[in-house]
């Protein structure tokens, strides 16, 4: 059942170019530049009069979260909060009826995140879910939804559910974006088709497997170890720590970039290495400047970036390439390389990487 992989956890991981595929088939018409999603479709006037968009979930959905609050500004220029699920229930968060709630959730049954639903339906938001298990309750809890479609994922480390979710989110975007207004013609035919070589790229980007094995078994025995990344790219930050956090239980943190020299810097030390997102789209000068100031404090940098990178592979200890996309996309191509470092230092200090302990996969209870 693991597909001749060793554990669910790498199989899921490569499982992602055809997951993202099956996430926008049907949906994603490149050609014919269109975008179908019936519960968008169908409810399209409540998004385009909404005030705000409200992104309620957990740990690596509430990720996906923040990826999307940049995609929806930058892209369709709706404002978007990003709460977590937890924070939010019992906050008496202010909500309205012309707020729209989106919940994104892998099972669909964790119990903040329903709390949260339940609470911003009784104050008569519309709301949306992104799910993956098709039945789950939050699916049924919520007004409408687009489900992920990458099938069961079964290791507890969520990887092709975090990349899916971003897809289905993408997708809602761009149809809002080309319905308001707010994105041209031309400029969202080009997203279309980048999307559709998404997975294509994405099968790329695994090629570099025995590679980050050897970065794995350079840093495997680090005590703690630094995320760094801006924009798009800083959730991937978070969600990199968070990976090596919970299988290799190995102290880790997500920063944005900037945030370094308000304080974690003072940590660097040839002991930390930094892991940083250094893709060509986005930022690329500021974050080559941060690497700078990382390694005049003998910091070791592992760089995520672009293939054929230059300024980057110059002061990096070692640099993992990824293949050129656009820059709202490039969290779909950067999280792989961090999943696959995760699992390879998690399975070299043999821990249980599809089971982690204290972790379970849906988190019933609060
Ligand atoms: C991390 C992980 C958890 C879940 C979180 C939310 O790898 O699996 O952080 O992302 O418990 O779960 P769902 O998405 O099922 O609501």
């Amino acid at each position: 059942e693991k597909g001749g992989y060793e554990h669910f956890m790498l199989k899921e991981i490569h499982e992602q170019p055809n997951a993202i595929r099956d996430t926008y088939r049907g949906r994603l018409l490149a050609k014919e530049g269109i975008i179908r999603m019936a519960g968008i479709d169908d409810n399209i006037e409540k998004f385009l009069n909404a005030n705000r968009i409200i992104i309620v979930a957990c740990g690596t959905s509430w990720h996906a979260g923040l990826v999307a609050e940049y995609i929806f500004e930058d892209l369709a220029r709706i404002p978007v909060e990003v709460e977590y699920a937890s924070e939010f229930r019992y906050r008496n968060p202010v909500i309205t009826e012309k707020d729209v709630v989106i919940a994104i959730s892998q099972s669909g049954e964790t119990a903040d995140t329903l709390a949260a639903i339940k609470l911003a339906k009784s104050k008569g938001a519309f709301v949306f879910g992104v799910c993956n298990v098709v039945g789950s309750t939050i699916a049924r809890e919520t007004n409408a939804g687009a489900y992920t479609h990458a099938g069961p994922e079964i290791g507890v480390a969520s990887t092709k559910a975090f990349t899916t979710q971003i897809t289905v989110l993408t997708l809602i975007a761009l149809k809002l974006a080309k319905a308001n207004g707010s994105m041209s013609n031309s400029v969202f035919h080009h997203h279309l088709q980048e999307l559709e070589l998404i997975p294509e790229k994405v099968k790329e980007a695994l090629k570099a497997d025995e590679h980050i094995k050897k970065v794995a078994e350079i840093y495997k025995d680090a005590k703690n170890c630094l995320y760094l990344g801006r924009g798009y790219n800083f959730p991937v930050a978070l969600e990199g720590a968070l990976k090596l956090k919970e299988i290799s239980y190995i102290h880790a943190e997500g920063y944005p970039a900037a945030e370094m020299k308000h304080g974690p810097i003072a940590l660097i030390d040839e002991q930390m290495p930094v892991f940083v997102i250094a893709t060509k789209k986005g930022h690329y000068e500021k974050v080559v400047s941060n690497i700078q100031e990382i390694k005049s404090r003998s910091g070791k940098i592992i760089g995520i970036v672009t293939t054929g990178d230059v300024d980057v592979k110059n002061v990096a200890d070692h640099v993992i390439e990824v293949p050129e996309t656009i820059e709202s996309l490039t969290p779909l191509l950067t999280t792989i390389p961090l999943q696959l470092l995760s699992y390879h230092i998690a399975v070299m200090l043999e821990k249980n990487v599809d089971q982690p302990r204290n972790l379970a996969k849906s988190v019933t209870v609060e």
